[in-house]
């Protein structure tokens, strides 16, 4: 049977280092209270002169296809994670494109699942390369969410949390796996939850019109924070479960758990939970922030260069967020 492997992996994240101290001169919060409760020291935000969502997943791709020792021309489908695109539509999947020179060459598609969205996205490319479709997917997880925050003391909740960046990694088969499962969930029951309101569709004509609106918060990222963390212990510890029953393996097979980069303390209980020690699970979120689709891969590919992953060694990626979805993978590497 063909399976899928991970043939390189990259990332990027913009020069433009926001600190907790920053915050604390544009709203109403400070450095204790932030690192307490999610352990972010500081994060990335975009620079309009030289960000955009594609160009960070291009640079980010750029690194995964030297790692491969591929070049641009070798991927013949695009996955893309994100939700936070450049424009409402098209999506970023065929802006990618066009930066990598592939444009009208290939496919694209994109993904909106979320912090979720990376292993959504890896899922659907593992699918394709095992029916034979394609044969190099270039998956990736890229957000700009700095621009959606509400940074005043209003959404200090969110504006002290989310980040930008870009990860990718490529696939290629392999008669081995691999990627050896993905498992995927979502409850649209909490939809609203974690969400950004607008642009929506479905609303009435006149309140969609640019000068009609005069109360601009709709665009802006909403979270229940308490709500959302309740959910994500539970789901985490379920779905990474469920990913070792399927696979016949224990907790003690782990080398190492890549878990989404939602909250230090999350992180930290699901370590406690599956007894993992420090080394065995990687977090970034002190220097990111939380990227959504981007955590995953950007700590996966921090995780590699510093050589914290072997050959064989047993990788679970887990994540959990909007919408609600909820999602783990297990990869031989
Ligand atoms: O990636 C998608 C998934 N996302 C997550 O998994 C996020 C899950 N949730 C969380 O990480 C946490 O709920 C937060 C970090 C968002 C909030 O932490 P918390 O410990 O749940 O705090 P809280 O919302 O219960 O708020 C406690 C207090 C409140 O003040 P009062 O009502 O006790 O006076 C908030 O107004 O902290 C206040 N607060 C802040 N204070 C200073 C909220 N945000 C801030 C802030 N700085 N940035």
């Amino acid at each position: 049977m063909r399976h899928s492997k991970i043939a390189g992996i990259g990332h990027h994240v913009p020069d433009n280092i926001i600190t907790n101290e920053y915050l604390s001169t544009i709203m109403d919060t400070n450095n204790e209270w932030i690192v307490e409760r999610t352990g972010i020291h500081e994060r990335r935000w975009m620079n309009p002169e030289t960000d955009t969502v594609a160009n960070m997943a291009a640079k980010a791709t750029r690194m995964a296809l030297e790692r491969a020792k591929l070049q641009a021309t070798d991927i013949d489908f695009i996955v893309f994670a994100t939700i936070t695109p450049d424009y409402f539509f098209p999506g970023s999947g065929v802006l990618l494109q066009r930066e990598l020179g592939l444009d009208g060459k290939i496919a694209a598609l994109d993904i909106r699942n979320a912090c979720s969205g990376f292993i959504y996205a890896l899922s659907v490319a593992d699918q394709f390369i095992k029916t034979g479709m394609y044969k190099t997917i270039l998956v990736v997880g890229a957000e700009i969410q700095s621009t959606a925050l509400d940074i005043t003391t209003r959404g200090r909740n969110t504006a002290v949390i989310f980040g930008d960046g870009a990860g990718a990694v490529v696939l290629q088969p392999s008669d081995k796996p691999g990627i050896l499962s993905t498992h995927l969930h979502s409850d649209g029951t909490f939809a609203e939850e974690l969400y950004v309101k607008d642009p929506g569709s479905s609303r009435p004509h006149k309140e969609r019109q640019p000068e009609q609106i005069t109360d601009t918060s709709t665009f802006k990222v909403v979270m229940n924070g308490n709500q959302v963390f309740k959910h994500a212990v539970v789901r985490f510890m379920e779905v990474i479960q469920e990913a070792l029953d399927a696979n016949k393996l224990t907790k003690e097979d782990i080398n190492l758990l890549v878990p989404h980069q939602a909250n230090l303390r999350i992180s930290q209980y699901i370590q406690e939970k599956l007894a993992l020690t420090g080394d065995q699970v990687y977090n970034n979120i002190m220097r990111y922030g939380n990227t959504t689709a981007a955590s995953i891969p950007i700590a996966l590919s921090e995780a590699w260069a510093e050589g914290k992953i072997k050959e064989n060694d047993l990788i679970c990626l887990a994540a959990f967020g909007s919408g609600f979805t909820w999602a783990s993978a297990l990869i031989r590497w």
